[in-house]
């Protein structure tokens, strides 16, 4: 008898776990991540596109118990910035060509080239101890499909570690890559995207996590200092054209916080119908525990040359309107 109840007991709660998964209306910062299968979302260092009305969500797929001798890609899917399916692993890697053991993979960034209708993948690939400093690229005829590993090479000569993602409101890509010798580095790609074309600026500042955003005729580019999985007070600089001149970097955040724990890694725009919502996308590193590295996105305080990253706090965002809200706020008046 004891047994039968279990065993319904069980099945219940797995029938619930698929019912109620698909139920986040809520962006809890720090917090675990249910995806669609009650999994910890594993997207770490992650870029999103979008593509029609679904967010794509790819990155660093951590989770446990994975085949050491591969590196994986994760994608998650959503139409809403809050729910998210998960995809599969859209990379499953052995060493490409003679990276050697602890060959590493790291922040990959999915584009889609329009006229080749093509998905290209850019990551940093690098040796042990990050000796190599690579770009790799790997193409796919799908969003979510297997991509497949095409070659690796330094951007325009330069070494490259952490990249990021820009495109602009005209659809040019950018690959944003930090050339520790030098800066960070932000180059347009080819035509069919399978190379780093042209060097638009080098922002001599030495920063990792590189992002930008291009909000109301400004520019705003974001980067965190080289402190390997810790974290640091992340600044931001603006600038009227991405080839510069770049301002000052300030701080995103009371710089006693360490970015409150987070190292930048995304600015997402959503454009509503109301209004506009700029995401500050973060990783919450836990070197030893990667597969429990956490989120946090925070909705800026942006506009007329200022970044603010508030306070980490649930919220919430209606991605047709464009609005945001902090669940506090929602909440007020009601008991
Ligand atoms: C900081 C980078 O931003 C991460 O992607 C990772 O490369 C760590 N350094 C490794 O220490």
């Amino acid at each position: 008898m004891k047994l039968k109840r279990l065993i319904a007991f069980s099945c219940f709660c797995g029938f619930a776990q698929i019912i109620f998964a698909q139920k986040e209306t809520i962006i809890k910062p720090n917090e675990l991540w249910p995806d669609d299968k009650g999994n910890h979302i594993q997207a770490h260092g992650g870029g999103i596109i979008k593509l029609g009305k679904t967010y794509y969500w790819y990155g660093e797929e951590r989770a446990q118990g994975l085949d050491s001798n591969y590196r994986y890609v994760s994608c998650y899917a959503s139409k809403d910035l809050m729910n998210w399916t998960f995809k599969g692993d859209v990379v499953k890697m052995s060493d490409p060509d003679s990276m050697g053991a602890k060959w590493i993979l790291e922040r990959p960034k999915v584009f889609y080239n329009k006229k080749t209708k093509k998905y290209v993948m850019y990551m940093h690939i690098d040796s042990k101890n990050y000796k190599t400093a690579q770009v790799a690229i790997a193409v796919c005829d799908k969003p979510d499909g297997r991509f497949k590993y095409v070659k690796r090479f330094r951007p325009l000569g330069h070494e490259s570690r952490d990249i990021g993602q820009f495109i602009d409101d005209d659809g040019t890509p950018y690959l944003v890559f930090e050339d520790r010798p030098f800066g960070f580095r932000i180059a347009t790609l080819s035509a069919d995207y399978m190379n780093v074309e042209k060097e638009v600026c080098l922002i001599p500042a030495h920063m990792e996590g590189g992002a930008i955003v291009h909000y109301k005729g400004l520019y705003y580019s974001i980067g965190s200092a080289l402190t390997g999985w810790k974290a640091n007070p992340n600044k931001y600089a603006t600038a009227k054209s991405l080839s510069g001149p770049w301002s000052e970097f300030k701080d995103i955040a009371p710089p006693e916080t360490n970015t409150y724990g987070g190292q930048s890694t995304m600015l997402l725009k959503v454009e509503g119908t109301k209004g506009t919502t700029v995401i500050f996308l973060a990783d919450v590193w836990k070197p030893k525990t990667q597969w429990d590295s956490r989120y946090i996105w925070m909705p800026l305080e942006i506009g007329d040359g200022k970044l603010w990253v508030p306070e980490p706090k649930p919220w919430t965002i209606d991605v047709k309107t464009g609005e945001n809200k902090l669940v506090e706020a929602l909440n007020v008046g009601q008991n």
